[in-house]
């Protein structure tokens, strides 16, 4: 990873703005709408920032929206990128190295999942407890540079004890109901057999999906506080007697966008509050 191409990248975003984010959000499929509510915001396109990648995907504006959520600098990642897009694991977390730069220490990661446990439904938030690298691949393989974290970085909290606490109050707070679970990361793009899901349910999973996960392990790396939430956009493949589509996954994230809302505002007052 080259330190150089990320202080670029960081001072560039650094002439644009005032304040310095605190928080950062990468918004999954559907759930870009987040930073629609952030005020004074500065929008950077990606194809503008040096050394960024450029986002392909549908429902994904690609660009960094930086501002104000319930008074608390933060920033925000409109549409990320994916490993099944072709872009190497360096590219996927790049902006999680920028993130680190900016002086960012809390990073919450959305993102829409298929629900694997049978007792979730299309429309649930689900706290993401765990991961599981389902993945042949690793952001960190390579030599290690210091300056960015250790070679072997533990990951026994990936999803940190304090945050899932204060995501739980949030939730608690506005009664909403809130389920818990280890997200599976799986490269996509295709969705997966009734089969694999069946082996997926087998190793612990709760739910499914194509990002998150390299994420994770770069800003745990980096010694930025995780916490994850998973729209439940569908029933994973063999649960339903249904097949799957990326249409049901976009519909979902919009009727549920609301709750969402107002779980992630809820979050930030609970982050202000320690
Ligand atoms: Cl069922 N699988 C994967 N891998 N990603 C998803 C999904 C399923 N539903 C939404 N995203």
């Amino acid at each position: 990873m080259d330190i150089q191409a990320i202080k670029t990248a960081s001072d560039m975003i650094l002439e644009k703005i005032s304040t310095r984010p605190s928080v950062g959000f990468i918004l999954g499929s559907g759930l870009g709408v987040l930073a629609d509510e952030i005020e004074n915001p500065v929008m950077i396109k990606y194809q503008d920032i040096p050394h960024f990648p450029v986002s392909t995907v549908e429902g994904h504006a690609g660009q960094l929206v930086i501002g104000e959520l319930k008074g608390m600098p933060v920033l925000a990642m409109q549409g990320r990128f994916h490993f099944y897009e072709g872009y190497g694991l360096d590219e996927v977390t790049f902006p999680v190295r920028v993130m680190k730069e900016l002086g960012i220490e809390t990073m919450v990661v959305t993102n829409a999942a298929g629900g694997v446990n049978p007792s979730f439904a299309p429309g649930d938030l689900m706290l993401i407890t765990d991961h599981i690298n389902n993945v042949s691949d690793h952001p960190l393989i390579g030599a290690n540079n210091k300056e960015l974290g250790v070679r072997f970085p533990d990951m026994s909290t990936a999803y940190s004890p304090h945050l899932k606490k204060l995501a739980k109050r949030a939730a608690d707070h506005l009664d909403l109901p809130l389920q818990e679970g280890v997200y599976v990361w799986n490269s996509g793009p295709s969705y997966e057999t009734p089969a694999e899901i069946r082996m997926i349910q087998y190793m612990g999973g709760d739910a499914v999906g194509m990002s998150t996960v390299p994420e994770v392990i770069t800003a745990r790396h980096a010694n930025i506080d995780v916490v994850g939430v998973s729209c439940i956009s569908n029933m994973a493949a063999g649960i339903m007697d249904q097949p799957l589509s990326h249409d049901e996954v976009i519909e979902t994230t919009e009727r549920v966008r609301e709750q969402f809302l107002h779980f992630i505002k809820e979050l930030i007052n609970q982050f202000k509050e320690g």
